[in-house]
């Protein structure tokens, strides 16, 4: 048995998928002793998790500073709460940011292009989310270097596997999310006296069977925006550019055919999953992949192992810019789907196709030593300096 922390060494977090690979073959479901966690890796034990709320909670120890989100909640709770939410992210809705988001990419394009060279994460794809998210929920957009502060501390995880270094993280994400808490009751207050065109005032003027959502859930809700939100559209695009400058011939499909921009984000998320796992909780002893799983245990389900099963997709270590069908898992599945989805996927494709159109043949600076973002779940790096 491999354990999970053979995982931790920078060269495997750049490019874990071999070893996800190996996993799935040998030990498709698994216990690791060292986390007490199961470790689920084909697509199909994935897809079956992901689809039984009833059998795998989402609900989870939260410490006192951290609130409970539709994140964290089964059903029936969890379907009142995010029917309310889904009417703020319909489709419509999210396509009208369209020529808005285009014009925040521009600007930020517009600051670097007559350099030639970039930093594809500083530059471009921490900004876009942050800047979307912060109007969308009404927050000054002056404040978004604090939002990128405190959203990177609440997807952090240990940077040794040490019983120190997992306190010192719940201490910062502690801290991350009392200031964020504190920050969000102002501006609830405010809406609270002035309404205006923007999320937290349709929460504030949501109800469910009659009932308001408490000034708890307005905080919570906005919290988790942030959180859930911001790091993985930044991975999304930095992923994406990752491949451009790693399959050249993907680069020139691209610039060849723009129109290919949704089916080649589609399959990055594929590829090169801005998240890797998603957690649950055994709800009653079970059986998956012929072991049995004890009511209260942890399950976790690794989407980017089960995004490369062979039998589930073709081909799977290519990457084809117009796969089809591509039914990856990147976005979770179920009642859990990702609510920021279509937001996500529109500020990709945008970004990419701006980029694709204002900027020439782009590789991956020379100098360039990239550095794995510090977390269990996430995929992505710190810098990606490209020039052009
Ligand atoms: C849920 C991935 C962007 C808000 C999820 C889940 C995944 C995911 C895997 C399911 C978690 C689970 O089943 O436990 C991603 C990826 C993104 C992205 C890969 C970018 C590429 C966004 C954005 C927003 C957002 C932009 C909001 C603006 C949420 C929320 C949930 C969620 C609120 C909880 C939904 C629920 O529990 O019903 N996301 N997400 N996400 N995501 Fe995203």
């Amino acid at each position: 048995i491999i354990p999970v922390a053979e995982l931790n060494t920078k060269e495997k977090r750049l490019l874990p998928f071999p070893v996800y690979n190996l996993l799935r073959r040998l030990t498709p479901v698994r216990f690791d002793e060292s986390r007490s966690t199961w470790d689920v890796f084909r697509y199909e034990d994935v897809h079956r998790i992901l689809k039984d709320p009833a059998a795998f909670s989402s609900v989870r120890m939260l410490s006192d500073k951290e609130r409970e989100t539709i994140l964290t909640m089964d059903p029936p709770r969890h379907s009142q709460m995010r029917a309310l939410v889904n009417k703020a992210f319909t489709p419509k809705i999210i396509s009208e940011l369209e020529p808005h988001i285009r014009s925040i990419t521009n600007d930020l394009l517009n600051a670097v292009l007559d350099k030639g060279a970039m930093d594809m994460v500083h530059d471009l794809a921490v900004p876009l989310p942050v800047i979307v998210i912060a109007e969308l929920l009404g927050v000054p957009s002056k404040d978004r270097d604090l939002f990128k502060e405190w959203s990177d501390i609440l997807v952090k995880g240990p940077e040794e596997n040490t019983d120190e270094a997992f306190y010192q993280v719940m201490a910062e994400k502690g801290q991350a999310t009392e200031q964020l808490n504190a920050y969000f009751a102002q501006i609830v207050e405010q809406r609270r006296l002035e309404p205006q065109e923007d999320l937290i005032s349709l929460l504030l003027s949501a109800e469910i069977e009659g009932q308001k959502l408490t000034d708890k859930e307005i905080l919570g809700f906005s919290i988790l925006l942030l959180a859930a939100g911001n790091e993985t559209t930044t991975n999304l695009i930095t992923n994406a550019v990752r491949i451009l400058t790693e399959k050249t011939d993907v680069q020139q499909q691209l610039r060849h055919n723009p129109e290919l921009v949704a089916s080649f984000i589609e399959e990055v998320l594929r590829f090169y999953p801005p998240i890797q796992a998603i957690g649950r909780v055994a709800a009653a002893d079970i059986e998956i992949g012929g072991k049995s799983i004890k009511k209260g245990d942890q399950v976790v389900s690794w989407v980017a192992s089960a995004n490369r099963d062979e039998t589930k997709f073709a081909d799977p270590e290519t990457f084809i810019i117009d796969r089809k069908p591509n039914a990856h898992l990147s976005f979770g599945f179920g009642i859990h789907f990702c609510l920021g989805a279509p937001l996500a996927r529109l500020e990709g494709q945008i970004a990419l196709r701006t980029i694709i159109e204002r900027m020439g043949d782009i590789r991956l600076a020379a100098d360039a030593d990239l550095t794995p973002i510090q977390s269990p779940f996430v995929y992505g790096v710190k810098h990606y300096p490209v020039v052009f």
